[in-house]
């Protein structure tokens, strides 16, 4: 392939991005995010992708600072990812923009705070409980994807509704929301056809959403029917009052809330288990290491809210995780005005890529990146690194309100499965990262699953 590599020492502030030409939808295609990264070897930090729009790649993590805190009121979410991801979540935060999302922002911290969910610890740990009682050992073939997205949906549907939801309504909601998901990629190719235009999966996706709203909405008639009970989250957002307004959500708002903290919440958290599963299987010193703490930790005693704080590692080897494989591996913007990044001019009306797998990849800011290695985040190595060289719940404002669940969640995940299961690789296949809303392992991550 050609490509003109532009330095950018040489640039003058107001460049064209440069165009490093090749056919960027083959190499997408066939090679994903190490395509991005290939091309920034060569053309540098900041390049525009020969696409539709011509999309600019911002690679270097002080451009995640420009567009997500420094100039955040620049970009906006626009775009067919997250039109795709305003049909199904109508104008909740994850979409909202302006003073709409800054009211629900404000309505809605509260309930994520760090000491709401600590009051929620229990109920996460018994439900991981709960869903490891369902595993068989020995079992040749685990299907470590489909078990963490089991154990994630258990967690965000017994914090969401508590006892107010069947297993059925659970296993509707983990077969349709994959759909929802897997949609979003297509969504993105084809936004901007006419809406007759027949799209591949669309009328799929389209079912998906309805099932899945109706069903969430069932949900929440049957809590406000109850009345006063258990503190969950769907409670905790139903009850919440804006302190300005005195106003509380309506139905369509609590509707598009509490579909949009599943989509958010459950492949995501999922996605982080089953690749620090995936890095583990890999890194057997790393497994034996955990194994270590969580023995000396627990023993065998059953896992409670306060032995996480005793268990650092884990929860490094979940953010060293995130790092490697970041579940929310870009993140698409559209800038309003002119802006300059790095030198290079951003025309109103671009779309810029934010590639969070690359920047947490970048050779600038990470040594031996590409190595998994969870004392990284072991605080006594704390490092000067670029604050937005880690962000996997992206940045600013937008910083995702779930952070502190997922990595509840997440930890105690970990500790739970690892004292209790032995996992062991059953091949040495190289799992590629695809892409598409989520960072998902093509094929699957495999392993035996036997007792400790
Ligand atoms: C490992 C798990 C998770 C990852 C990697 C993750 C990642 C992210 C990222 C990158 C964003 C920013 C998106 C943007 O700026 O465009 C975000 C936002 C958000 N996340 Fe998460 N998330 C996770 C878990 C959760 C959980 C468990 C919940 C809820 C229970 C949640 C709810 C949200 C919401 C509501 C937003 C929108 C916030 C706003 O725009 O104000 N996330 N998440």
């Amino acid at each position: 392939m050609n490509v003109r590599v532009e330095p950018s020492s040489t640039r003058r502030a107001g460049d064209a991005a440069p165009r490093p030409g090749g056919f960027p939808l083959i190499g997408l295609l066939h090679e994903r995010l190490d395509y991005l990264a290939r091309v920034r070897a060569r053309a540098g930090d900041v390049y525009a992708l020969d696409l539709p729009g011509r999309p600019i790649v911002l690679c270097h993590p002080s451009h995640g600072q420009r567009v997500l805190r420094d100039n955040a009121a620049n970009y906006r979410k626009g775009g067919g990812f997250w039109a795709v991801l305003r049909e199904l979540l109508g104008d909740g935060i994850i979409v909202s923009e302006g003073d709409r999302w800054l009211r629900q922002r404000r309505l809605m911290q509260p309930q994520f705070h760090r000491k709401r969910i600590v009051a929620m610890a229990e109920t996460v740990i018994q439900a991981i409980d709960d869903e490891l009682g369902r595993w068989t050992i020995p079992t040749a073939r685990f299907d470590v994807c489909a078990n963490m997205s089991a154990i994630t949906m258990r967690v965000i549907t017994r914090t969401m509704f508590g006892d107010h939801i069947s297993q059925a309504e659970i296993d509707t909601i983990a077969r349709e929301l994959p759909i929802i998901l897997g949609y979003t990629l297509v969504g993105v190719l084809t936004h901007g056809l006419p809406s007759w235009a027949p799209v591949p999966g669309r009328r799929r996706f389209r079912a998906a959403r309805t099932t899945i709203r109706e069903l969430v909405a069932q949900l929440i008639d049957r809590r406000r029917a109850a009345g006063v009970g258990e503190e969950t989250l769907l409670a905790l957002l139903i009850d919440a009052v804006d302190a300005d307004t005195g106003e509380r959500m309506n139905d369509t708002q609590l509707l598009d809330e509490a579909v949009g903290i599943f989509l958010a919440g459950y492949e995501t958290t999922a996605l982080g288990l089953a690749w620090a599963i995936h890095l583990m299987l890999r890194t057997p010193s790393v497994m034996a290491h955990l194994e270590g703490e969580i023995d000396a930790t627990l023993g065998d005693r059953r896992l409670t809210f306060a032995d996480l704080r005793r268990m650092p590692y884990a929860r490094q080897v979940l953010q060293e995780s995130l790092r490697l494989y970041p579940p929310a591996s870009w993140l698409p913007r559209v800038a309003i005005a002119d802006d300059t990044i790095d030198g290079v001019r951003i025309p109103a009306g671009t779309t810029v890529i934010l590639p969070i797998y690359l920047w947490h990849r970048h050779p600038d800011v990470w040594a031996d990146p590409e190595r998994f290695d969870p004392g990284r985040f072991d605080p006594e190595r704390a490092s000067d690194r670029h604050s937005f060289a880690y962000v996997p719940f992206g940045a600013g404002q937008r910083l995702c309100i779930g952070k502190e669940l997922a990595l509840l969640e997440g930890q105690a995940a970990l500790a739970a499965i690892f004292q209790r299961f032995r996992l062991a690789p059953v091949d040495d296949r190289v799992v590629r990262a695809l892409p598409t809303a989520t960072l998902t392992p093509q094929g699957g991550i495999w392993a035996h699953l036997r007792g400790r």
